[in-house]
């Protein structure tokens, strides 16, 4: 069914859309790549050049290869011109009204054969399904930025999706030359559930005065030898999608660990959304460097005595929170490693950390943490808690 697919449709194209309409090129196929105006659109068509052009001085890329890959490019204003589009991958802003819009056009434009998958990183595959009249050829296809760099998709199916779908948008993954997971539709699902809560975590640490960001990002690179820090990478994914994702897993799951830091909370409302804006917790353009205000109070209180470091504080409670997640069922520990490995550049995904650290050394690190500074992670999971019980030193 797969082999079928020659032309794909990419709707938006802002950091996300243009990455992924260069993953869809470099595979192959032809694509549309649509925006709302022609102001977008030039900027769509910007960011591809640019990662091209980029590819090119490294070598990475022959000036033939990228000739083709642009001349498998179409641009265009009118999502009309996905007609005959066989798979369509929707990248808007994270909101249920642009959303619907988008949908409510691919349902009536593409063929009715065609698949529409959704990149969304927070709101409900199965609600976005129900917005059309095939929720069973509708899913997430959900890329990880930068799009071209890291290697994993979520392939996220609905209770609604029809038997094979699932099984054509994983051969389009693999086509794309990434690594899918299968998950269900969850809040967060596995890499953003997983993900989020941590970087979260360091936004408290940081808003407590416990260590400035570059103490903070510093720590997790050395200890974890993540390729960034926390801090660094909300403003690479973009402090707005991350505080969307804190309030999805809310609402779901309703615990104090996916409650959103305040400061986060205000740095969305402030505008200071990252990279994209050239300020988060960083300065990305020539703005004038300026301390980001803590929320809250002024008076910091001491480290609780007896606190691990630093590493360990935001580390232990992001493995239990994998524990967590594998001992729900959602999702198996290769899964949660090959997410975070192919999704988030780690060099050893959660499960394995804890494999390597020993259960007994994470849930005497956690049993250490100061609920205050961590709120809602301790007391460890039932997953960690039978691990100790039966003196088991790995999950695996
Ligand atoms: N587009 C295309 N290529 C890019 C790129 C971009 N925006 N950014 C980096 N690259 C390429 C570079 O060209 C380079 O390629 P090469 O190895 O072939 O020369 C390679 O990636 C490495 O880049 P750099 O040497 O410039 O920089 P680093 O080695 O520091 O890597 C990084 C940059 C890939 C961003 C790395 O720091 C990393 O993996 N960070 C973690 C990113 C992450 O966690 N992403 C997931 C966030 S969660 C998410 O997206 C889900 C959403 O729903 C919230």
């Amino acid at each position: 069914m797969v082999q079928e697919i020659h032309k794909v449709g990419v709707v938006g194209l802002g950091t996300m859309g243009a990455g992924i309409v260069e993953v869809v090129a470099r595979a192959g196929f032809a694509v549309t790549g649509v925006e709302v105006d022609d102001t977008a659109l030039k900027r769509g068509r910007a960011h591809l050049e640019r990662s091209l052009a980029k590819a090119v001085d490294k070598g990475k890329l022959s000036e033939e290869e990228r000739a083709g890959i642009l001349e498998r490019v179409t641009f265009s204003t009118s999502r009309e011109d996905l007609a005959n589009a066989d798979f369509a991958i929707e990248a808007v802003p994270e909101r249920i009204n642009i959303k619907r819009d988008v949908f409510v056009d691919l349902d009536r434009i593409c063929p009715p054969g065609a698949i529409l998958a959704t990149n969304t990183s927070s709101l409900a595959v199965t609600e976005i399904a129900a917005l059309t009249n095939r929720p069973g050829k509708v899913v997430g296809l959900h890329f990880f930025n930068p799009a071209p760099v890291m290697r994993l998709i979520e392939v996220v199916t609905t209770v609604v999706t029809e038997p094979g779908v699932a099984e054509v948008a994983t051969e389009m993954a693999k086509r794309l030359g990434k690594t899918p997971v299968a998950v269900g539709d969850r809040a967060g699902f596995v890499a953003n559930a997983l993900l989020v809560p941590y970087l979260n975590h360091a936004v408290l640490l940081y808003e407590r005065g416990v260590a400035s960001r570059e103490e903070i990002d510093a720590a997790i690179v050395e200890a974890a030898k993540l390729p960034m820090g926390p801090l660094a990478l909300l403003d690479l994914v973009g402090l707005d999608v991350c505080l969307a994702v804190m309030d999805v897993l809310w609402e779901e799951f309703r615990t104090p660990r996916y409650a959103a830091a305040p400061l986060l909370r205000r740095m969305v409302a402030a505008g200071l959304l990252g990279r994209k804006t050239g300020r988060g917790f960083y300065v990305h353009s020539d703005a004038r460097e300026t301390a980001v205000q803590p929320v809250g109070g002024s008076v910091k209180l001491p480290t609780p005595p007896g606190t691990p470091e630093l590493a360990d504080l935001l580390l232990a409670p992001h493995i239990d929170d994998a524990l967590r997640m594998v001992g729900s069922g959602y999702a198996t520990a290769d899964d949660v490693d090959t997410a975070m490995r192919f999704g988030c550049g780690y060099p050893t995904g959660p499960i394995e950390m804890l494999d390597e650290r020993g259960v007994a050394s994470v849930a005497e690190t956690l049993a250490k943490v100061h609920p205050e500074l961590a709120p809602g992670a301790v007391p460890a999971s039932s997953l960690l808690a039978a691990l100790v019980a039966q003196g088991r030193q790995t999950l695996r």
